[in-house]
């Protein structure tokens, strides 16, 4: 299982805030020196796969000062040591990552259901990092036909049943899908991508079609994500 450490630069004030954004992932343990050295060893000792997520990166380095460069230099040493195991990741300057009550007030009002969707895939696509694509597919009769999106053009139509869309649809269940080539029927809209999950969404008790994000990294969605993905689609729901 991933574990995601979340760094804000806006929120981060001290060093010590830096060591307790780690502990809180469960990274470092209570027992190590609370010193970049002690976090290196225990990180690159550390064999469970974790991302980095980096927000407003220019803040950061302003109230870390030389110790932000030297994180770097850790994260650059990880990136060589561990391949996959360890990924980076920055938001662009002054995006914030997910939160759902931010979601939540951002769909408020929304005067269509196509307002909520664009908005609800404009917001996911700028704040998880490493998607390339979010979106929705509705269903209309034995097909899922595409709605608003964020990212490069897609297919018009999946079939119900095929691919990760139709599977999940047909399943009614969320389909997490870590390596697309291992997927039978994945249906690639984009050769770059890697990994994929789909969520089934719902008007009452009436099928309406599916939540789909992508990413170019290889198990890019953790068990975490799955639980925030499937509350962001109860959020999402009340305005289709
Ligand atoms: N990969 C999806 C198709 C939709 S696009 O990725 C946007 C699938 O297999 O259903």
């Amino acid at each position: 299982m991933r574990t995601t450490v979340f760094l804000d630069g806006a929120a981060l004030k001290d060093f010590d805030d830096l060591l307790d954004a780690f502990s809180a992932a469960r990274l470092l343990p209570e027992t190590c020196g609370r010193n970049l050295d002690a976090l290196y060893d225990v990180l690159s000792e550390n064999a469970a796969p974790f991302d980095v997520v980096i927000a407003n990166a220019a803040e950061f380095h302003a109230s870390m000062g030389k110790r932000a460069d030297e994180l770097e230099k850790i994260f650059v040493r990880l990136k060589k040591e561990k391949g996959g195991a360890f990924r980076l990741f920055r938001l662009p300057e002054g995006e914030t990552a997910y939160s759902a009550s931010a979601l939540a007030s951002l769909l408020k009002g929304s005067p269509l259901p196509v307002t909520a969707q664009a908005n609800a895939a404009a917001y996911l696509y700028h704040t998880l990092p490493g998607l390339y694509w979010a979106g929705f597919y509705q269903k209309r009769g034995p097909s899922l036909f595409l709605s608003a999106f964020q990212g490069k053009p897609a297919c018009l139509a999946i079939p119900m049943g095929k691919g990760v869309c139709g599977t999940a649809a047909k399943r009614k269940k969320t389909v997490v899908v870590p390596d697309v080539h291992a997927f039978p029927g994945h249906i690639a809209c984009d050769a770059d991508s890697r990994s994929e999950i789909v969520i089934p969404l719902w008007r009452g008790k009436r099928f309406w079609g599916v939540l789909d994000l992508d990413s170019p990294l290889t198990g890019r969605f953790s068990d975490e994500d799955k639980t925030l993905l499937e509350k962001a689609a109860r959020i999402i729901e009340k305005y289709l």
